[in-house]
């Protein structure tokens, strides 16, 4: 199996974490992005001391200078890198009226601008070595949007949309871009925000990022600007 570098957005959040343990199995080598320096330690200080890991915090997504910098910091450690999986989104709900304004804006930063920011940062060595692996997280409201739901579907329909220009635009260069479209993840922010609701049809974090870890290899070269739902059962 080839070493691939992988990149990991988010990864210290509930699915980028499960990510980063997933690809702990392989022989890869990781970049972990966050924001935060404690959390990016926290997350670190469970892998196994081996690991050739590579950690970036003070990054920010919605900021392309600041996703450049860590490409190029990547890029210094390792020479390239074979695969990004950009976890970083957020969820929040509300109607249209006249205060939803700046939820649609944050939404909007937070869900599209950031994997369009770490998309195009990452793209032109990719594109110079012909070869790249990207995987964003939207989710099924992307598909349709329920009641209260406006500014989260509209922008993870943006990063439904963002995923298939990806992809057209970059076959040519042998780059795949896939975005993945997760039901209710088994989290404990979930659990607390839903403590009636039946956790049993929710799907976990590790199936998800071995989905993941699926599409970041050389045997899915196949598949490319697909929308893929991962519900579970
Ligand atoms: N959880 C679900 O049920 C569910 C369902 C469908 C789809 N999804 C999608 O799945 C993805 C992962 O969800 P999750 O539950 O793992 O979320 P999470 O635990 O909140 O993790 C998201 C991570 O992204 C980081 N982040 C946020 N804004 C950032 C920025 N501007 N720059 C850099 N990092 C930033 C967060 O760091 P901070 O702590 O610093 O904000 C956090 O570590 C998201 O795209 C989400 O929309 C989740």
């Amino acid at each position: 199996m080839r070493q691939l570098v992988v990149m990991i957005t988010g990864s210290a959040g509930n699915l980028g974490r499960a990510v980063v343990q997933e690809l702990s199995l392989s022989p890869a080598r990781l970049v972990c992005v966050e924001r935060s320096p404690e959390k990016l330690s926290q997350a670190l200080a469970s892998l196994p001391p081996e690991m050739d890991v590579l950690g970036l915090d003070n990054v920010d997504l919605t900021d392309i200078v600041s996703c450049q910098d860590g490409v190029r910091r990547a890029h210094d450690r390792f020479g390239h890198i074979d695969a990004l999986v950009n976890t970083v989104g957020g969820f929040k709900m509300g109607p249209v009226d006249q205060f939803g304004i700046d939820q649609w804006d944050a939404l909007m930063t937070l869900n599209a601008r950031s994997a369009y920011a770490i998309s195009a940062a990452v793209l032109p060595r990719m594109q110079e070595r012909k070869h790249g692996r990207i995987v964003h997280v939207a989710a099924a409201p992307g598909l349709k949007a329920g009641s209260h739901q406006s500014a989260y579907a509209a922008s993870k329909a943006a990063v439904i949309r963002l995923t298939e220009a990806i992809a057209a635009e970059n076959r040519i260069n042998r780059i795949t871009a896939n975005c993945i479209l997760p039901g209710t993840i088994d989290t404990p922010q979930n659990r607390e925000a839903m403590p009636n609701a039946d956790t049993e049809t929710w799907v976990s974090a590790s199936a998800i990022a071995r989905l993941i870890a699926f599409l970041v290899s050389d045997e899915a070269s196949a598949v490319t600007g697909g929308a893929i739902q991962a519900t579970g059962f």
